[in-house]
């Protein structure tokens, strides 16, 4: 008698730049394949405004590592994304993509205390998934195939033109400067953002959101299918 095969549960790492096209395949292949969806970008943006309504500094290491160790996480469900809450309460998005935020959050983002500080959670929202009965986890930012899950089932670096991303980001109507989040995320000594080896890398210059999300969708059901 074979034993029962337990039912698939996969992990999907989509790492890049700001604006290359992350957020909105991942939505839709959270739907496509009923995963959880997990925005770790919307994580740093949370742990940065909840230092600056603290007034915790970047410049003072001492003060961020502390405000970083005395963090509570929890989660809760949007429709298929987790949201974090921190000491109960989860940070609205006007909040977390303001400009005071997007000035902030890549140098928050390069202090390892920081990082240390959510690496377990987003670890953890594997089972938080499982939990839910999601049939796996589609996982978006700059360290997800790299450190987060180097071993996930499935690792996709997206990147574009610098141009094309400014053009897609004023689209959304956001103040953000890009280009200097690319820069400081990508030169950081903790996890820097770069495609990690074995991931398979798209430009998604030139291609339309559907084109994307097909490109990502093909080898995730393929994969489904050979389970
Ligand atoms: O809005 P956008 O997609 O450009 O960025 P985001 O995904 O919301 O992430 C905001 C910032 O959080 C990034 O610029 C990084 O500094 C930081 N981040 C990170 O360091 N590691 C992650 N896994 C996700 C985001």
């Amino acid at each position: 008698m074979t034993a029962p095969t337990a039912s698939p549960f996969i992990i999907v790492a989509i790492d890049g730049g700001a604006a290359s096209g992350k957020s909105t395949s991942s939505k839709v292949l959270a739907e496509r394949f009923h995963l959880l969806h997990v925005d770790t970008g919307s994580f740093y943006r949370g742990v940065t405004a909840e230092f600056l309504r603290l007034g915790v500094s970047t410049k003072d290491h001492t003060a961020v590592t502390a405000a970083a160790h005395a963090l509570r996480f929890g989660t809760k469900l949007h429709d298929r994304s987790a949201a974090m809450e921190i000491g109960g309460r989860v940070i609205p998005d006007t909040e977390i993509r303001s400009r005071i935020v997007n000035e902030n959050v890549s140098h928050f983002a390069a202090i390892p205390e920081v990082r240390t500080a959510l690496l377990a959670y987003q670890r953890g929202l594997a089972d938080f998934a499982r939990e839910q009965n999601f049939r796996g986890v589609v996982m978006e930012g700059r360290d997800i195939g790299s450190v987060i899950f180097p071993g996930a089932d499935f690792r996709f670096f997206l990147h574009a033109d610098p141009l094309e991303r400014a053009r897609r980001r004023e689209k959304e109507g956001h103040h953000d400067s890009i280009t200097e989040r690319d820069r400081i995320d990508s030169t950081r000594k903790t996890a820097p953002l770069s495609c990690p080896a074995g991931a398979l890398s798209i430009d998604t210059t030139h291609l339309t959101p559907a084109q994307v999300v097909e490109t990502l969708a093909a080898p995730i059901a393929a994969g489904f299918a050979a389970r």
